[in-house]
């Protein structure tokens, strides 16, 4: 069911990403990738639906800050490929040795790791290397491009991963007509019948992104609410993860306050921030840098944008 809220994971379930299946498939013959894009645009969906096509193992590290807790959630996977992994309880355990080990436990598997940006840059690239010279398994990462996965994508001289880059492929939001099709279809699905100016508020309004799409659906057929309580209802639950993402990007910066009036004053180009937020270039470029890296704001033309909905009208309300 297309406005199931859980991620979706067969092609059946899964709107279109035809494509980019078709593209997983070839570039994981031979290449490690990374899925990039912006929060409720598919990912997970993407790259479970891709995983239960090979037989893969998919790992979600969600808050997962450290190698231990890496080696934690594959370990809980093991049991599925059918071997053993005992965690010693031991103080001065090498957590880097013990999660080569897990992983050469994967050899010959496509293992997706979902989330992977809070993890230890320095341990985790040097463990990543290991494993790619030393045994046969690919991986699929997802996550925004902030901590190690902007340094997988550039990685400098100096890295452990210098000249094994991953491949990226990028999920975009719908387009206009795929929003449109993509409600047509679920609402047909589900047999409710909706005015034609409610299919293009909800458009317009959500921008092409899929996850907030399904959950304006799931409240309309599922729990029946009308169309305006509907968009009010995605608001208020979109706010929640919203919020916790932006908190999350705020949690350790300094000018925490400069990032929120930064936000409110978007959309508008750098001359017009430059006036406004009272910092100098080199630190409005680097803030930019890092919403941009984050998904949180994006650069069209010479305007910086928020193009997530629910984001645009939160910061307002901060
Ligand atoms: N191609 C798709 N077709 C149908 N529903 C989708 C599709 N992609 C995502 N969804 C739905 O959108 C929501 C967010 O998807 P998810 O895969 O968690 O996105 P992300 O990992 O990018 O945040 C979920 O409710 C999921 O079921
Ligand atoms: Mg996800």
């Amino acid at each position: 069911m297309l406005f199931k809220l859980a991620p979706k994971e067969t092609r059946k379930e899964l709107y279109d990403r035809e494509r980019e299946l078709e593209e997983l498939h070839r570039l994981t013959k031979t290449e490690w990738v990374i899925i990039l894009g912006k929060r409720m645009t598919g990912k997970t969906s993407l790259l479970k639906t891709f995983l239960n096509e090979v037989g893969g193992v998919y790992i979600n590290l969600m808050g997962v800050r450290s190698i231990r807790g890496l080696v934690e959630e594959l370990a809980k996977h093991t049991g599925k490929i059918g071997v053993e992994v005992s965690i010693p309880p031991l103080l001065r355990v090498s957590w880097t040795r013990l999660a080569v080990d897990i992983f050469s436990r994967f050899e010959g598997k496509i293992i997706g790791l979902d989330e992977v940006q809070e993890l230890p840059a320095n341990y985790f690239l040097r463990l990543l290397k290991k494993i790619w010279d030393t045994y046969n398994l690919r991986i699929v990462f997802t996550g925004s491009i902030m901590g190690v996965i902007k340094k997988l994508i550039e990685p400098g001289a100096e890295s452990p991963m210098y000249g094994r880059s991953p491949a990226i492929l990028e999920l975009k939001p719908f387009t206009h007509e795929q929003s449109r099709d993509f409600l047509l279809r679920g609402f047909n699905e589900c047999g409710l019948r909706v005015r034609d100016e409610e299919i293009s508020e909800t458009i317009e309004l959500l921008n092409g992104y899929v996850g907030w799409l399904t959950y304006y659906g799931n409240y309309r057929c599922i729990r029946g609410l009308d169309h305006r309580r509907a968009l009010e209802k995605v608001y208020e639950e979109g706010k929640k993860i919203v919020l916790e993402e932006l908190n999350h990007f705020l949690e350790h910066r300094k000018n925490r306050e400069k990032y929120i009036l930064l936000l409110k004053s978007l959309p508008a180009n750098w001359s017009t921030l430059e006036a406004k937020i009272g910092v100098n270039s080199k630190i409005l470029s680097q803030m930019l840098k890092a919403l941009e890296n984050a998904f949180l704001v994006e650069k069209k033309g010479k305007t910086y944008t928020i193009t997530d909905p629910i984001l645009k009208k939160l910061v307002l309300e901060l």
